[in-house]
């Protein structure tokens, strides 16, 4: 099979550390890629580039798919965030999280198997603010026809081709009539056109409640954006925490993979943070290139990859956020010597 090249962004804080060990563990599953590297968000700045430089967004329509770690955004003041500039440039609208629980991870749950789908380009998460008068400000939560029904379907579509059973949507409807109300009202309609697969709604903080008493309640979560948000981080607390939990930003053109964690600037340039999130991602970025591409020599190097972190979880050979003793690197060594 022919080298696909893929764009790789290391990310800031802790992003380059993991970015290496995932790139590491990739290459010696057999993968046959040859890696595009750009920049975003502070490392762009510090080579005196744009935050999400063109050259960055231009290498990502070429070649489809990127793998993104972590970038960092200044919490109430500073520039804009990256993620949300490129997942609203790209429209990559569809946030995909499946939160699972892993082999030799014990925690309060044994049966935790949720996929997530966030509605990646709108809603309060969008930024949009405003000074209405000095003391008074003001944030804007946008709905969309367009984006509700797009996302619902494709959360549908996705709920089908997975052989999932439920969509649970999480709102607040009974609050933001309009914005939250349209939203449950687009997805309750893809609803019917997909009768093989239960639906249902339920107020967020009520949903909140039954996911940390019983999340086998929950099959597939469907999401706006500020919601998708919040609630992925609260499901990896179902199962392990950050280090575990990988995603998908996808668009009908483009894909970029990414885990759900952030920059982790408490714990960068430790050499301990852990790879898996950003791995897992990758491991979902090759399915992806097998379903959409052909490439069945990717979806194999998956299985070689996931079969390495089952077993290296299942006995022992963790990074300290799950119990265990291993810096970043000696994991993906870990990991290698399996593969
Ligand atoms: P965070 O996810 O970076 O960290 C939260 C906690 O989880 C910290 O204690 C951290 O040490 C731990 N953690 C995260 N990833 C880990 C890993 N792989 N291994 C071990 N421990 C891990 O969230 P926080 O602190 O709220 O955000 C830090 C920065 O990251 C902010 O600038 C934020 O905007 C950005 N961020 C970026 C995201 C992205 O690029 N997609 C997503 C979320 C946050």
């Amino acid at each position: 099979m022919s080298k696909r090249e893929i764009v790789i962004i290391p990310g800031d804080g802790i992003g380059p550390e993991i970015t290496a060990a995932v790139i590491k563990v990739i290459e010696a599953s057999g993968a046959e890629i040859t890696w595009i590297e750009h920049v975003a968000g502070l490392a762009a700045l510090e080579k005196g580039l744009d935050v999400l430089p063109d050259e960055t967004l231009e290498a990502i329509k070429e070649h489809k798919v990127a793998l993104k770690g972590p970038c960092t955004t200044p919490i109430g003041e500073g520039f804009t965030s990256v993620n949300v500039k490129l997942r609203k440039t790209l429209d990559l609208y569809a946030a995909v999280r499946p939160v699972r629980n892993l082999p030799g991870v014990i925690t309060r749950f044994r049966n935790v198997d949720i996929v997530i789908i966030r509605e990646n380009t709108e809603g309060l998460y969008s930024g949009v603010e405003n000074i209405i008068t000095p003391g008074v400000v003001m944030s804007m939560k946008v709905a969309t026809e367009k984006a509700c029904t797009r996302i619902s379907h494709w959360a549908f579509e996705y709920a089908r081709h997975r052989q999932r059973k439920k969509i649970t949507v999480l709102h607040k409807a009974n609050i933001m009539k309009l914005t939250d109300g349209l939203f449950i009202r687009k997805s309750k309609e893809a609803s019917r056109e997909y009768g093989d697969i239960q639906y249902e709604e339920m107020i967020i903080d009520a949903g909140c409640m039954k996911l940390v008493q019983d999340p086998a309640l929950f099959d597939m979560l469907l999401l706006e954006n500020l919601y998708g948000d919040l609630i992925s981080d609260l499901c990896a607390g179902l199962v392990g925490g950050l280090g575990v939990v990988p995603g998908a930003n996808i668009g009908d053109r483009e894909a970029v993979f990414e885990a759900v964690h952030g920059s982790a600037p408490d714990i960068a340039g430790k050499g301990v943070a852990n790879p898996l999130a950003l791995l897992m991602s990758g491991v979902m970025m090759l399915n992806h290139l097998a379903d959409t591409e052909g490439r069945e020599d990717f979806r194999a190097c998956a299985v070689r990859i996931k079969n390495a972190y089952d077993s290296a979880l299942q006995e022992g050979d963790r990074t300290r956020d799950l119990g265990g003793k291993l810096g970043t690197m000696e994991f993906a060594d870990a990991l290698i010597r399996r593969i």
